[in-house]
């Protein structure tokens, strides 16, 4: 059969093809406007680094739980060391995303989708065909948990990514829980609450590819945006993520070997009944090398709504918050200008 002329492959260029070029200058296309350019002027003060060693001590748990806490409220964002996944599982799915998107294009066109609710797809920028000015970014998405219900939809080469991955994201989602369970003992709510509904819970990987960039000064990988779920539990092979403080303050995010990045999303929020809040993060770009990162988004499963702990709503915190589930997320990324409205200002009673 003949192609049509029309088909949205057509428009389509990865971040990867374009760096294949070697071009000294960015595309039009990847230039932001000043004020959303990456100005440099970052804050560098101390983030949290929690040692989940120590959760299962007894002496050390509530030590524990109070930095838990106070990261919480303060940023919405820590990272783990000693949480238990062995480093040559995060190596191994971090060597497996790097072959995924250096394999020759006609093997990821097929799983090239602009559809939001796919449940794989492959894709550059955030929205390609919406986005006013691109990202510098490729990307596979696909949901995880539980893997039998979606490993034959992941990608098929290179051959050893369905086992590496799949690895992975077992290994991610069991720490998800042991990371609710602390949140939620900081909020003094009862560790099991939701217990089974959380292990039960959707898990969307987010496979960024960040190549070398000609102009990082002029572009990003990632806007500022917050997560839509409750945690997003991040592991990369650079340092190149940033988080936006209360007072609207950048910090990069600084890179440890073995650590993973945690961050809390907008469902998070509306559990907590606006008690934790989720944190606005950006990706940067450099020119030197290609960075890697792989989020595990968590939250309840498609078919469910978070909504506010009961616990957490009194006179002094009214409710706050409507319900909202994953599905809620995807109508509205698949609708709105993501940039202009924010998802969680959607789900906010009194905006
Ligand atoms: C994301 C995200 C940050 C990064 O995928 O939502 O924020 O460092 N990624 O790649
Ligand atoms: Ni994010």
């Amino acid at each position: 059969m003949e192609k049509s002329s029309a088909s949205p492959n057509d428009s389509f260029t990865s971040a990867m093809t374009l760096t294949e070029e070697e071009l000294a200058c960015v595309r039009k296309r990847y230039v932001l406007p000043p004020s959303l350019r990456p100005d440099g002027t970052l804050s560098n003060t101390c983030l949290a680094i929690v040692d989940l060693s120590f959760l299962q001590h007894p002496l050390f748990r509530h030590q524990i739980i109070q930095e838990v806490q106070l990261a919480c409220k303060e940023l919405g964002f820590f990272q783990v060391i000693n949480h238990g996944i062995p480093l040559s599982v995060m190596k191994d799915v971090l060597d497996a995303a790097t072959e995924f998107f250096e394999l020759p294009n006609e093997e990821k066109m097929h799983l090239l989708s602009p559809n939001v609710h796919d449940p794989i797809r492959y894709n550059t920028s955030l929205n390609d065909v919406k986005d006013k000015v691109s990202f510098w970014r490729d990307f596979l998405k696909h949901y995880a948990n539980p893997i039998s219900n979606w490993i034959d939809l992941w990608p098929s080469k290179p051959t050893c990514y369905k086992e590496k991955m799949g690895n992975y994201t077992t290994a991610v989602q069991k720490l998800q829980e042991k990371l609710m369970e602390a949140i939620f003992e900081s909020l003094e709510l009862n560790p099991n609450y939701l217990h089974e509904d959380i292990a039960e819970g959707s898990q969307v990987m987010v496979v960024n590819c960040y190549p070398a960039c000609p102009e990082p000064d002029l572009t990003l990988g990632l806007p500022p945006h917050t997560d839509y779920g409750m945690l997003s539990i991040i592991l990369q092979n650079h340092q190149g993520l940033q988080i936006m403080d209360r007072d609207e303050k950048w910090h990069a995010v600084p890179f440890i070997e073995g650590a993973l990045v945690v961050l809390l999303g907008d469902h998070m929020e509306v559990l907590t009944n606006g008690r934790y809040k989720s944190v606005i993060h950006r990706a940067t770009v450099n020119s030197e090398k290609k960075r890697l990162s792989i989020a595990s988004l968590h939250s309840l499963a498609l078919g469910k709504k978070v909504r506010p702990a009961p616990a957490l709503v009194d006179e002094q915190h009214i409710l706050s918050y409507k319900e909202g589930g994953l599905s809620d997320f995807l109508d509205f990324i698949s609708g709105g200008d993501i940039m202009e409205v924010k998802y969680i200002d959607k789900l906010k009673i009194n905006p």
